[in-house]
């Protein structure tokens, strides 16, 4: 195991400065900190460690933490650090409206400023829940102390009536059966009593479970432990070791500054791509990136996809569920699949390189962790489109789609937002066929705002029950990664801001060709700029609260939707931040 040569002198503790020097304010530190029942044996000369926990009473994949976090706390103790609880803004995926992604940015500025403002050497990170994970990631990369990310952990497998029910995939395939009149009621009832069964993550290949493994991959969380099912008694113990590892890592001052890299981000893309991730880790990855000081864009997706195979046999792209994953190997054993692809030498906070962490890994089941020469796809998990209809980019994913429409033209259906779709889409009388093209405007970053989860388009009813169970769908929101369709999204620019999204109208044919990646509405440019000179930008969403800061600084999707105030290249020491006094 490679250590670090660097060893802090308890002195040179940031908290020190809170803590250890003789002054009046730290008397008032010490005194407020005896007064909550410590004895300054408990705290002298020890790494302070903040655990950040997102636990909250309305978010269920979390629901666990509350006994998580004591046994983070029972390993911070034992390696000799002094731990401290501190609650964050639970994104709560299934409850927070209009979408977690629009509060994704205030969550990373909240980590930021937690970690900035107290007494914290190093910190854990308690997440798993979507947004979660990239906002705590972002804020402590930006703030850059010694990290260890606590991942949820996928809940167990759905069951009704002895079938097995996947998060969100489930979901989407009932409702279109019940509104097709092909289940019951009380089945959709069955399903809903049996579809989420225990603490943790959704337990598809979402974006829960997608971002946690890219962090395990990235070298920010132990190595083995973002697939373990939440209630397994492993994920208690993981995270306790996590607790022992963090004080470690104070005392050796390993930074993330000192694990991230290009390759390590080329690596974290290669495993969301070969596990079929969801296309929300495009937008986090490339805002993690930045963060950090590189510059991930969406043409490094897509050359990555075009080498990578997806091996990972989950839902909604395969056949199989998180706990399955897990007893097939979990994540180490498919980045042994990747082997030659990825670049084993970065280094993790386990103190080891990513090879050495995961030598040895075998496959228990090679139907869920396949080989590569038994691969779901071979290639192009992911496909970077442009052209006249996104200038700056949009995604889709090849493998969730029904594969004729991957080069198909047809004449576009235009909702002007999500209202305007939830009116009109099951209208008997609107002109649609399954040739028809799904356009919904002003549903990305700023239109929404937020950038919801609505790119899986709804069918309309009169054409499920023709039996259409795909059709070709663009908008400028995200999709959720349990979602499955030939859904085109993250057009850039949006058309809230104006991009060529905006001047699309009903009629206009639109030619999507993934082999060439391109999307295109047929239209000349002269009408394009007739369009465009004739366009009006809508009224102003919010007049006060953080709404207003969000659409003043927010990105665009192929940038990562960071605010643009914090996208900044590392964590260089604040100019302005204030003394302790
Ligand atoms: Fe929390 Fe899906 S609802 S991860």
């Amino acid at each position: 195991m490679s250590q670090s040569p660097k060893r802090k002198r308890p002195e040179e503790l940031r908290s020190h400065r809170w803590y250890g020097v003789k002054d009046l304010r730290s008397f008032g530190h010490r005194s407020r900190t005896a007064q909550m029942g410590y004895h300054r044996s408990d705290y002298a000369g020890k790494p302070v460690i903040a655990i950040i926990n997102t636990w909250s009473d309305i978010n269920p994949c979390h629901s666990h933490f509350k006994q998580r976090v004591e046994e983070v706390k029972r390993g911070i103790w034992q390696a000799g650090g002094f731990p401290v609880e501190m609650p964050a803004m639970s994104l709560s995926e299934p409850f927070q409206k209009p979408t977690t992604m629009l509060y994704r940015n205030l969550l990373a500025m909240e980590t930021e400023e937690l970690l900035r403002s107290y007494p914290a050497d190093g910190c854990v990170l308690m997440g798993g829940c979507d947004k979660t994970t990239p906002a705590l990631l972002m804020g402590a990369i930006s703030m850059d102390l010694p990290t260890v990310f606590v991942p949820a952990g996928p809940m167990l497998r759905g069951n009704w009536n002895g079938v097995t029910l996947g998060s969100g995939s489930d979901t989407w395939k009932y409702w279109a059966e019940l509104r097709a009149g092909n289940i019951t009621e009380e089945d959709w009832q069955g399903v809903e009593d049996g579809i989420a069964r225990s603490p943790g993550h959704c337990m598809t290949m979402g974006t829960a479970s997608t971002m946690t493994a890219a962090v395990e991959t990235l070298g920010l969380c132990l190595s083995g432990y973002s697939s373990i099912p939440a209630p397994d008694s492993r994920h208690a113990q993981m995270a306790s070791l996590t607790g022992k590892r963090i004080v470690e890592m104070v005392w050796q001052d390993l930074k993330p500054s000192d694990l991230l890299s290009a390759a390590s981000f080329d690596n974290a893309v290669r495993a969301v791509l070969a596990l079929s991730g969801s296309t929300n880790a495009v937008v986090h990855l490339i805002a993690l990136a930045r963060r950090a000081g590189f510059d991930l864009d969406l043409d490094r997706f897509d050359a990555l996809a075009r080498t990578t195979p997806v091996l990972a046999n989950l839902r909604p792209a395969g056949q199989y569920l998180m706990e399955d994953f897990y007893y097939a190997g979990g994540l180490r054993a498919l980045l042994v699949q990747l082997g030659d692809l990825l670049d084993l030498s970065q280094q993790t906070v386990d103190g080891r390189s990513l090879g050495e962490n995961i030598a040895g890994a075998r496959v228990f089941n090679d139907d869920v962790i396949r080989a590569r020469d038994k691969a779901l796809v071979e290639r192009d998990g992911l496909a970077v489109l442009r052209g006249n209809l996104a200038p700056d980019g949009a995604v889709i994913k090849p493998p969730a789609m029904e594969p004729q429409l991957q080069v198909h033209t047809g004449p576009a259906v235009v909702f002007k937002d999500y209202n305007d779709m939830a009116e009109r889409i099951d209208d008997p009388d609107l002109d649609i066929s399954a040739d028809s093209v799904i356009v919904l405007q002003n549903a990305g970053p700023q239109g929404a705002p937020g950038m919801p989860e609505w790119g899986q388009l709804p069918i309309p009813q009169k054409l499920l029950k023709q039996g259409v169970r795909d059709m070709l769908r663009i908008s400028d929101a995200r999709m959720s990664g349990t979602s499955y369709g030939a859904c085109v999204l993250h057009v850039a620019p949006e058309a809230y801001v104006g991009g060529p999204l905006a001047l699309v109208r009903t009629g206009d044919l639109i030619a999507l060709d993934v082999p060439a990646r391109r999307i295109d509405v047929l239209i000349t440019d002269e009408e394009m700029a007739a369009r465009r000179a004739a366009w009006q930008p809508p009224a102003a969403r919010f007049e006060r609260g953080f709404g207003v800061l969000y659409l003043k600084h927010v990105g665009q999707a192929d940038s990562g939707c960071d605010f643009d105030f914090l996208q900044t290249r590392k964590a260089e020491p604040q100019k302005g931040e204030p003394e302790i006094h």
